[in-house]
């Protein structure tokens, strides 16, 4: 397939302003599920674990379906694209395991149309357009070559920490159950969305190996859509929570 450097600069420009979007709008615009979800009359609710399957999907599909038809000269770029499908594997474990209240259908909707596009995106950019082999094995690219080793660092504990705070989670809970705990161990005696840092750090880290700016634009989308809701989530444990360690932070240990 042809690389069109248009379509990725305006999706991943598209990725960026929305995500500032909601950033200068949160107040008024945070996405309404779990805790945040606002009872403005009936609403069409499904499963939480249908819902997390059904919208993360997606972000797996694509990109696996991309990679089966692309006839990609760069294999670095294929393997990257398979660690994007790998760590949306946890599509199926997440959605399997997950003790979340119901969810809202258009907020199912949209969470599927921002993975789709973002799934697209990537594997678009890896698969036709990234040139790996030339810049990253030059000696003049050496520098390059680091922040590929150190992004895939990155990347592998921000995973680990956004996989083990959100079992640390899903423990606070009986299967049945819809009540909120005060979560402990991990990187939750620093911060009260610790799998919210890791996810961050997981992008980020996976925007410094690629050194690209779709990868970035993702990042930098994650950070704005989650990073208020790391705030409100601390906000909420503060409120209901007479106990709640004084010293935990919202998102970044130690600063806020
Ligand atoms: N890259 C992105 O832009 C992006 C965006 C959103 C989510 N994500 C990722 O998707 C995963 C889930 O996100 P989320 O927004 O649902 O995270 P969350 O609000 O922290 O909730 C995670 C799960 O744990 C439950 N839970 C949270 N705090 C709890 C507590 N104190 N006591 C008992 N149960 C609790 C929630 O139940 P309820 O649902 O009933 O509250 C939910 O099932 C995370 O790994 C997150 O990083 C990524």
């Amino acid at each position: 397939m042809h690389c069109s450097h248009e379509l990725v600069n305006i999706l991943s420009c598209g990725m960026i302003l929305a995500g500032l979007g909601h950033l200068i709008h949160h107040k008024g615009a945070q996405a309404a599920y779990g805790r945040h979800m606002v009872h403005k009359g009936p609403a069409w609710m499904v499963p939480a674990k249908v819902a997390w399957f059904l919208q993360e999907m997606p972000a797996l599909l694509v990109p696996l379906l991309l990679s089966l038809s692309s006839h990609s000269s760069s294999s670095l770029g294929q393997s990257l694209n398979i660690l994007n499908c790998l760590f949306y594997g946890r599509t199926f474990v997440y959605a399997l395991l997950t003790r979340g209240r119901p969810f809202p259908v258009r907020v199912m909707v949209a969470a599927g149309f921002v993975c789709s596009l973002n799934g697209f995106l990537q594997s678009y950019y890896l698969l036709h357009c990234a040139q790996f082999e030339e810049e990253w094995t030059s000696k003049v690219h050496y520098q390059i070559g680091l922040s590929f080793y150190q992004g895939l660092i990155l990347f592998y504990i921000g995973m680990a920490i956004n996989i083990h705070s959100d079992y640390i989670l899903r423990n606070l809970r009986k299967p049945g159950e819809v009540v909120y705990r005060i979560p402990k161990g991990g990187l939750f005696e620093y911060v009260s969305s610790a799998n919210y840092l890791g996810e961050i750090l997981e992008w980020f880290g996976y925007a410094l190996s690629t050194w690209s700016l779709p990868t970035l634009s993702f990042a930098l989308f994650s950070f704005c859509f989650i990073g208020p809701r790391a705030y409100y989530h601390h906000r909420f444990y503060q409120e209901n929570f007479k106990d709640y360690p004084v010293l935990r932070k919202a998102l970044i240990p130690f600063i806020c």
